[in-house]
């Protein structure tokens, strides 16, 4: 990652509370398919303030939480602590942290878009295991203001998958945890 987006970051989590963490909802791709994910050794990939992470490991899952900002990863300490769940926390690269074959039997990724990842997703995977993942995808009435590549193209997520069991793909206009709405895809897939 570039020493612009690793700041952007640590600027955007300055100003945490020293405390623990405000309960942040888990996404709605995750409530609608947790009941697939095996609530065993679950990765969530750019983990960020943990929504999605505690919400499994209130459920059971056993988290690993990976994401490069050490102030994220401090306030989730701190909020485990205090909630009393365990979480496990790595804080690296995602543009360098090699992921360990066959380790996880779930795989998170929401909002966090880094193709470098689909390969290390599909061997990090266990046979079986399911991948929850979100991020943006191109909308015409954005595209010019964002980065190359900061958005998946038109059904590229499925087709990155598409030898997978796909549980399930939608490709539209989405609402987020609150009430605004993005172009994003989503898909629910197994590994054979
Ligand atoms: C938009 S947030 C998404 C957080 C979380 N997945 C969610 O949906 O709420 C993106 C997260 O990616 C993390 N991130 C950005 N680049 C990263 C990288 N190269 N390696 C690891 N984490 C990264 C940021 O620190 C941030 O927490």
């Amino acid at each position: 990652m570039t020493r612009f987006e690793q700041e952007k970051w640590q600027a955007r989590y300055a100003s945490l509370p020293s405390g623990p963490l405000p309960p942040k909802p888990a996404a709605r791709w995750l409530h609608r398919w947790e009941g697939v994910i095996p609530r065993r050794r679950v990765v969530d990939l750019a983990v960020g303030l943990g929504g999605n992470a505690f919400h499994l490991a209130a459920r059971g899952a056993s988290v690993l939480g990976i994401d490069v900002s050490e102030r994220a990863a401090r306030a989730l300490r701190r909020t485990a602590l205090d909630r009393g769940l365990k979480l496990e926390l790595i804080v690296a690269d995602l543009d360098v942290f090699p992921l360990p074959p066959n380790r996880f039997d779930a795989v998170l990724c929401f909002f966090y878009l880094n193709r470098r990842l689909f390969p290390q997703i599909r061997d990090s995977l266990k046979p079986g295991g399911v991948l929850l993942m979100e991020a943006f995808v191109t909308d015409p009435q954005r595209a010019e203001k964002d980065q190359p590549g900061y958005r998946l193209a038109e059904r590229e997520l499925l087709a990155a998958f598409d030898d997978w069991e796909i549980l399930d793909y939608a490709e539209g206009i989405h609402r987020g945890t609150g009430p605004s709405q993005a172009a994003t895809a989503r898909i629910c897939t197994r590994k054979p």
